[in-house]
C-alpha cells in the first residue's frame, strides 16, 4: 500500500515526463492487437518491435529471429536454462542444457530448442534476454507504451516456415515459467492471468484482444458510435483447468460431451487425460476430433440438426454442409444445436450456433466447423477446440490458480470492437 502511495506521488511529481513508473511497479496489465492471418488463420500479436509474434496457446517458449550478433547469453547452470528445457519439444534429441561458448571454452553457454507446432520443425539456438513491448491497460484503452525485458530464444529465419508473412517469432502463451503472461506477471507485478478475445475475420474485420495480468475488459457495442458496454469479465463461468504431466498446454476437464442435450457415446477413456483429453489450442483453426471421438460426434451433430433433407456434398476441410437458403437464419447463426462439454460441478462449456457452423459464402452452404485429426500422436490430446470456436469468447486463464473464466462475447458486441485509441496520460 505505502509502495503504491509513493509510486502514485512519485507520478504525479513526475506528470511533466510520461509515467513510466506505473509500469515499473505499478501493477497495470498490459495489452495487445490479436490479427488473424488470412492465408493461415494464425493469429498474431505485434510484441517485438513492432513485429508480429505467432500467439501459441499450447507453447511454452518464446521465440524471435532477430538476435544479433552481440546478444546475450545465459550459462548452462543458470535457473532459466533449466527453465527453458522443462518441456521438450515432440521428436527432438535431447542434447543437454548448452554447448561450450565460442568465445570462452570453459564457458557453458545455454541453448533451448525452439519449436515451430506449424511445421513440426525444432531448432537448437541460444538462450536469450530481449525486450518486447505493449501498452498498460485499464481494460478500456491502451494507456502508454510499456517495454519489458523477456527470456526468449533465438532462432534461424528458417524455422519461420508456414507461419504469417511477416511474422518472426512465435509467442508461447502455456502455464511455464517462460511463457509470455508468466514473464508479463513477473515484470510487471501483475496476477499470473491470460485474457484472449479472439477476433472473428469476415465482414467487420477488426484486430481482437489479449491482456496480460486480467480483467477488467470492455468492448464497445456494435451500434452506430457504440458506447463502452460491460466488464465482460464479470459474467465468466469458471472451471478449473486439468494438466497433464510434462505438458504445458490447458486441458478441460471434459465429462462428456452431449449434442443437442443428448450424450455422444464415445470410447471410455477418450477424455481423461490419459487417453487424450480435450486442449485449448490456436495452432489449429477449426476444432478437431480424433477418429474414434469424430466419427460419433459428426453423427450426433448430423441427426440432431434435422437438416439431412438439406444435405450437399463436403466442402474441404469440413464434411457435414447444407445448402444455406434452407436453414433457419438468425441473430444466434443457424440454431444448430447446442454442443455441451460437460463440466464437473453440472457445468458446461457451451458451443453454439456461432460458434459451430461456419458460411461459405461463396458455396452458399453452411458447414460444421469441425474437422478430423490426421495422425494422432500418442500423448496428444483427442480434442483440440481451434481457434473457429474461441473467437468472440472471453477466455480468461488464471496460470497460479489453474482455472479457466469462459463466456461468450454478447451478440451486439465483438472481440473486434475494443477501444484501441491510446487514452494515456501524458
Ligand atoms: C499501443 O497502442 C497504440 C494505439 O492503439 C498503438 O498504435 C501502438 O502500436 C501500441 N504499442 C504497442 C507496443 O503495442
Ligand atoms: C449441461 O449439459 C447437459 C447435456 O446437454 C444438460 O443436460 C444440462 O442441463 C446442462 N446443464 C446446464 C447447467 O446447462
Ligand atoms: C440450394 O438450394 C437452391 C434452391 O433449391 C438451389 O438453387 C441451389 O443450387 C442449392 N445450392 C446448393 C449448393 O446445393
Ligand atoms: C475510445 O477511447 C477514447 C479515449 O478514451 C475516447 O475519447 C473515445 O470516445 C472512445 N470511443 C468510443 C466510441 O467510445
Amino acid at each position: 500500500m505505502a509502495a503504491l502511495l509513493l509510486a502514485i506521488a512519485l507520478c504525479i511529481s513526475a506528470s511533466l515526463s510520461p509515467c513510466t513508473l506505473a509500469a515499473a511497479g505499478g501493477g497495470k496489465p498490459l495489452v495487445t492487437a490479436v490479427t488473424k492471418d488470412p492465408a493461415t488463420l494464425l493469429y498474431t500479436s505485434p510484441l517485438k518491435d513492432k513485429h508480429p509474434l505467432v500467439l501459441d496457446l499450447a507453447g511454452p517458449l518464446i521465440w524471435t529471429t532477430t538476435c544479433d550478433a552481440s546478444h546475450p547469453t545465459f550459462e548452462c547452470h543458470h535457473h532459466e536454462c533449466a527453465h527453458a528445457h522443462r518441456y521438450h519439444p515432440p521428436s527432438c534429441p535431447h542434447s543437454g542444457y548448452g554447448k561450450a561458448d565460442d568465445e570462452d571454452r570453459f564457458r557453458c553457454k545455454c541453448t533451448a530448442h525452439p519449436h515451430n507446432p506449424f511445421s513440426g520443425e525444432t531448432e537448437t539456438d541460444d538462450l536469450t534476454r530481449t525486450t518486447l513491448s505493449a501498452n498498460a491497460t485499464d481494460g478500456k484503452n491502451p494507456l502508454y507504451p510499456v517495454s519489458f525485458p523477456a527470456v526468449t530464444s533465438c532462432a534461424p529465419k528458417s524455422l519461420l516456415a508456414k507461419l504469417p508473412a511477416g511474422a518472426i517469432g512465435v509467442a508461447g502463451l502455456a502455464n511455464s515459467r517462460l511463457s509470455l503472461p508468466a514473464q508479463v506477471s513477473r515484470t510487471q507485478k501483475v496476477p499470473k492471468k491470460l485474457l484472449l478475445c479472439l477476433p472473428r475475420s469476415g465482414v467487420r474485420e477488426g484486430d481482437g484482444v489479449a491482456i496480460f495480468g486480467g480483467g477488467p475488459f470492455f468492448t464497445l457495442t456494435s451500434v452506430v458510435g457504440g458506447e463502452s458496454g460491460p466488464d465482460l469479465t464479470l459474467d465468466l463461468t469458471y472451471t478449473n483447468l486439468a494438466a497433464k504431466p510434462h505438458n504445458p498446454a490447458y486441458y478441460l476437464p471434459v465429462k462428456a460431451i452431449a449434442v443437442g442435450k443428448s450424450l455422444v457415446p464415445l470410447p471410455a477413456d477418450a477424455l481423461t487425460s490419459t487417453g487424450g483429453g480435450v486442449a485449448f489450442s490456436t495452432r489449429a483453426p477449426y476444432t478437431s476430433l480424433r477418429h474414434d471421438v469424430y466419427r460419433p460426434f459428426v453423427n450426433a451433430l448430423d441427426a440432431a440438426s434435422g437438416w439431412k433433407d438439406f444435405k450437399v456434398p463436403a466442402v474441404k476441410p469440413f464434411e457435414l454442409c447444407y445448402n444455406s437458403s434452407f436453414l433457419p437464419n438468425t441473430r444466434v447463426g443457424h440454431l444448430a444445436p447446442d454442443i455441451d462439454f460437460v463440466l464437473p460441478d453440472g457445468k458446461n462449456y457451451t458451443i453454439g450456433s456461432l460458434d459451430s457452423m461456419i458460411d461459405l459464402d461463396d458455396f452458399r452452404v453452411a458447414c460444421f466447423a469441425f474437422v478430423e485429426m490426421k495422425a494422432h500422436k500418442t500423448g496428444a490430446p483427442a480434442v483440440e477446440i481451434g481457434g473457429f470456436q474461441m473467437e468472440n469468447n472471453v477466455l480468461q486463464f488464471d496460470l497460479d490458480k489453474m482455472q479457466l473464466g469462459f463466456a461468450r462475447v454478447p451478440i451486439f458486441m465483438a472481440c473486434s470492437n475494443f477501444n484501441f485509441t491510446l487514452a494515456g496520460h501524458y
